[in-house]
Parts: C-alpha cells; sequence; structure tokens
C-alpha cells in the first residue's frame, strides 16, 4: 500500500508535467508572473531562454504587457541582502498556488527532480553566475538598455532556490512610483547551448543613507583569468570599472556582447563582477577611470571604497526592518520530497 501511495506521487510530480529545464527567478514583481507556455504562440514562460529573439521579444522577456499587479514591488534594503527565488518553474517556489502543476518545492531544490543539466550546469565548479541590474525609472517604456546598471552579483548560480544578493549600503532612493529591476544569466556552455536569460521586475530600494545617484553603466569587458582561451592571467588594465551594463548577448537585435557560441560573457571576475554588492557603481566612486585596453597597466583607484553611506542624507533613516521578501531558509519540504 505504501509503495503504491509513493508511486502516485512520483506520478503526480512526473505527470505536470512541470519538470523540465530553465530558470527564472520568481515574484510578483514580475512582468510574465501568470504567463504560461499557452500564453504565446512559442514557449516563453519566464524560464524559457532568449536566443536570437528581436528586441521586442527579448527584452523583459517580452512580457511588458504582463505586468505585476499595482503594489506589488520586490523590496532592496540597501545595505543588507534581498533573498530571490529562482526555480525552473513556478511550483517550486513560494509562489506555487498559481502555478500550472501545482506545489513541487523540494526544500532550496532549484529544478525538483531535474538532473543538474537541466538548469545548464554539470555541477558547482561549473557555476557561471547571475546578476540583478536596476533602472532608476518607474515608467517601465522609457528604459533603455543602457539604462540598466548590474548593482549586485552571485556568483554561483542556479544553484539554490533562495539565492542571496547583497545590496550596496549607497543605493539611493527610488524615484516616486519606485524603481524597475531585471535579473540576468547566462549559464556555462559545457551544459547547453548559448542563452540569455532576463527577467523584469518592480523594484524599490529601502533604508537608503545616501542620495549620490549612479554613474553611467558602461559595456563590461573580458579582463579576468581565461584559462579556456589560454589566457592564465588576468588583465586588470583591460576591465570596465564602476557600473556596468548586464550582457546583452545572442540575439538577433540590440546586443552589446559579441562573443562567440563557446565563449559566452559571465557574471563573474572573468568581466570584472565580483560575486555580492557592487559598492563602485556611484558618480563619486571614482576620480578618474583610465580607459581600458589589453596592454594597459593602469586601474583607477577607489575614493569611495567603504559602503559608508557617508554623503547625501544620512542619519535619521531608521534601520531597515526584515522584508516580506527575505524568506528563511527550512521552507517545509513541497510533497514531492516526502517520498
Ligand atoms: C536567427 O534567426 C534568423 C531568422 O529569424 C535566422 O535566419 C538565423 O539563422 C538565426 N540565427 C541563429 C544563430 O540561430
Ligand atoms: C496571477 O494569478 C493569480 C491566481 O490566479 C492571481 O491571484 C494574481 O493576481 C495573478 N497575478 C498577475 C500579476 O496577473
Ligand atoms: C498564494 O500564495 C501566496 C504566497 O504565499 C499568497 O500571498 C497568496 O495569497 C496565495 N494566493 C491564493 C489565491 O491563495
Ligand atoms: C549567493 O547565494 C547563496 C545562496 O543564497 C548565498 O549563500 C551566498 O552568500 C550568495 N553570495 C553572495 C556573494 O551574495
Ligand atoms: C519605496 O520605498 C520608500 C522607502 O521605504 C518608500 O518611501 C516609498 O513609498 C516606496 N515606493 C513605492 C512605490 O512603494
Ligand atoms: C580585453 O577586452 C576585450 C573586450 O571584452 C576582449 O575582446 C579582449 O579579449 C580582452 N583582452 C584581454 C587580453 O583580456
Ligand atoms: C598590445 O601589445 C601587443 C604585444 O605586446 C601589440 O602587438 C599590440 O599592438 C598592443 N595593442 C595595443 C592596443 O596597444
Amino acid at each position: 500500500m505504501l509503495s503504491f501511495v509513493a508511486f502516485s506521487f512520483i506520478l503526480v510530480c512526473w505527470g505536470a508535467g512541470v519538470v523540465r529545464g530553465h530558470a527564472s527567478i520568481w515574484h510578483p514583481s514580475m512582468y510574465g508572473f501568470n504567463v504560461t507556455d499557452q500564453t504565446f504562440p512559442y514557449d516563453n514562460r519566464p524560464v524559457a531562454p532568449l536566443t536570437n529573439y528581436t528586441f521586442d521579444q527579448w527584452w523583459f522577456h517580452g512580457h511588458l504587457d504582463y505586468p505585476p499587479n499595482p503594489g506589488d514591488f520586490f523590496e532592496l534594503p540597501a545595505g543588507h541582502i534581498a533573498t530571490t527565488e529562482i526555480g525552473c518553474n513556478k511550483g517550486a517556489t513560494t509562489w506555487f498556488n498559481s502555478s500550472e502543476g501545482g506545489d513541487i518545492r523540494q526544500g532550496d531544490n532549484v529544478c525538483p527532480n531535474s538532473p543538474t543539466a537541466e538548469y545548464h550546469t554539470t555541477g558547482f565548479d561549473d557555476l557561471k553566475g547571475c546578476a540583478l541590474a536596476i533602472a532608476y525609472e518607474s515608467d517601465v517604456t522609457k528604459i533603455q538598455p543602457e539604462d540598466f546598471t548590474v548593482f549586485s552579483v552571485n556568483q554561483t548560480c542556479v544553484w539554490t532556490r533562495f539565492t542571496d544578493f547583497a545590496v550596496p549600503a549607497r543605493m539611493p532612493p527610488c524615484p516616486e512610483g519606485g524603481c524597475h529591476c531585471a535579473w540576468f544569466w547566462i549559464h556555462s556552455p559545457d551544459s547547453g547551448g548559448e542563452q540569455n536569460y532576463m527577467t523584469g521586475f518592480k523594484c524599490n530600494v529601502t533604508g537608503s543613507t545616501s542620495t549620490v545617484p549612479l554613474a553611467k553603466p558602461q559595456v563590461p569587458r573580458r579582463c579576468g583569468a581565461d584559462p579556456d582561451f589560454n589566457k592564465p592571467d588576468a588583465a586588470p588594465g583591460n576591465c570596465t570599472y564602476g557600473a556596468k551594463q548586464p550582457f546583452y548577448w545572442f540575439q538577433a537585435e540590440r546586443n552589446n556582447m559579441f562573443e562567440g557560441t563557446y565563449a559566452p560573457p559571465f557574471y563573474t571576475d572573468l568581466y570584472n563582477f565580483k560575486g555580492g554588492a557592487q559598492d563602485d557603481i556611484f558618480v563619486d566612486s571614482y576620480a578618474e577611470i583610465p580607459p581600458p585596453s589589453p596592454n594597459s597597466t593602469v586601474v583607477p583607484a577607489l575614493q569611495q571604497p567603504q559602503a559608508t553611506g557617508s554623503s547625501g542624507s544620512s542619519s535619521a533613516v531608521p534601520a531597515p526592518t526584515q522584508p516580506a521578501d527575505q524568506i528563511p531558509f527550512g521552507t517545509p519540504p513541497g510533497r514531492c520530497s516526502t517520498w
């Protein structure tokens, strides 16, 4: 009897047909929260990869007409951690109750019942990082790709459902109506074809202690050690320093990166995306940034090395309380893991 019950549960998990690969962050503040594989003429779920798409198809994942409900924002507590949920299906996250297949949660598992190849890695050592970027603009139709600045990087994406992003302490407040953010991910070529991922969402910075704006973001450059391509040493003079745009790669239009199929750009040291809060993205972070080049040995000196939030309107701002978005680890596992 018990084994029959167990067997039926396994059938439910697989029968739901929701264990397919790829990944996205999930939150009610996102564009496309309820988009299913039936919504578009092609599979345009938030987890579906973006390859060789027109601008309208890849920008915000083509989900601008599927905005979040009014008032839904993802909170970014300045100087603290924002915890996102990444899943290869909404059913693997806190918001399973509006997913196609129901609750398939399995603790911290990104993709229950699937091998790691389903989320494009051969293992922990093959992870390539993902990023959150922000545009200080509440009107989504005004945002251009060149307006997004990467403000936090996690180099071990996607590996855990709950993935932490450190928010720079000096993030200024958003305009009235909030900001827009997006999650970006490019995976290793060792486990799947060349693909870009973008999930846009409404976000808002809380607990700001600085009003210094972000610098104009520049295109990132390949400058880290690159042993796979015969470059054992980093070329720090070749890096882009300060505010950097996300990678727009492998689309039919409006790319900013032109790397080949097997040399994708990554949110790692390879493109000077250190893990954690990007604390050098503000207009006063550097007095001067010398032009990067492969032969350059000059690197700029941070003039705001510490994220003290000393400029602008400091003090009198209470420390942020635990935001609603921070769901602690140890969420009870879903029914699939019971067996
Ligand atoms: C991209 O799409 C165009 C037409 O939509 C096609 O001609 C081209 O071969 C595709 N390129 C790749 C790399 O798939
Ligand atoms: C998504 O679907 C759920 C369940 O039907 C609904 O409560 C929610 O308002 C929808 N959200 C959006 C942004 O459409
Ligand atoms: C679905 O789950 C979310 C997260 O727990 C909750 O906020 C929401 O009220 C639930 N919706 C329904 C229709 O039960
Ligand atoms: C990346 O996310 C993991 C899982 O949440 C977390 O343990 C780690 O501290 C994060 N890394 C950074 C640099 O924030
Ligand atoms: C964003 O957060 C700030 C600080 O908590 C708050 O004053 C503001 O009303 C929020 N904006 C939105 C659109 O929720
Ligand atoms: C310098 O960066 C450019 C642009 O990303 C890249 O094409 C080149 O390979 C890099 N050179 C070195 C030596 O890292
Ligand atoms: C960089 O150095 C190499 C070899 O030392 C040289 O061939 C190349 O022209 C230099 N490039 C630039 C942009 O100065």
